[in-house]
């Protein structure tokens, strides 16, 4: 394939393994990986620093406007730059996970990231929510990750040592917020990573990019 068509999509609920599973696939195949979330997130925290309510997606909308925001993907994992300044270790902060699902549910903002996603030139792996239905709908290679919501609630207490009550019920809430942009493309490969090591997810998507893209 021509490495100017090649696009793989991960999409997924949260904490159903899709950074990870996208970030291994992309070293693998050797092209950079793109986080979608990530620019959701730098407009998240956009909005927290100009202090706007962020239910109103004008304001939000203006705010976003003001400031020049850049995702640069790499094969280790992307940075984000707002007005030339390197905020990536800022985006995974609680206060942005709090602000980044409602903000999300703007039409306009979504309009926003996808305008920035389809700016990057292939080849590369990207990850989110979306990606395969409604942002690169011509990638040749989709896949949708699903896991129990249990599986994934004790997989993030786990990796941030947090308790499983209490993080299961976020997810279940991240969840029902995120539900309407989080379908996959009809056309996509969906693998159930509940009992699926992390491992075993990756072989089978590389594999199946491989089978048809030696
Ligand atoms: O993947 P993540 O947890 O970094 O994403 C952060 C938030 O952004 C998530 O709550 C939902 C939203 N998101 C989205 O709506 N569409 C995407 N393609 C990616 C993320």
């Amino acid at each position: 394939m021509e490495p100017d068509r090649l696009i793989v999509t991960i999409d997924g609920p949260g904490a159903s393994g899709k950074s990870s599973t996208a970030r291994r696939v992309a070293r693998a195949l050797g092209i950079p990986y793109v986080s979608s979330g990530m620019l959701y997130r730098a407009a998240a925290w956009v909005a927290i620093q100009e202090g706007i309510d962020w239910t109103d997606e004008d304001a939000v909308l203006a705010a976003l406007a003001r400031h020049r925001v850049e995702l640069v993907p790499s094969m280790e994992g992307d940075r984000v730059y707002v007005d030339g300044e390197e905020v990536t270790a800022r985006l995974h902060t609680s206060q942005v996970d709090r602000v980044v699902s409602p903000l999300a549910r703007h039409p306009r903002v979504r309009a926003w990231v996808n305008r920035r996603l389809r700016e990057i030139p292939p080849p590369f792996v990207v990850d989110g929510r979306d990606m395969g239905r409604a942002v690169f709908p011509e990638a040749p290679f989709k896949f949708f990750l699903w896991a129990d919501p249990r599986v994934r609630a004790e997989r993030r207490a786990r990796e941030r040592g947090e308790d499983l009550a209490r993080v299961e019920a976020e997810l279940r809430d991240r969840d029902r917020r995120d539900r309407a942009q989080t379908e996959p493309a009809p056309d996509a490969v969906v693998l159930d990573t509940s009992r699926l090591p992390l491992d075993e997810v990756v072989a089978r998507v590389v594999g199946v990019v491989r089978a048809r893209d030696p």
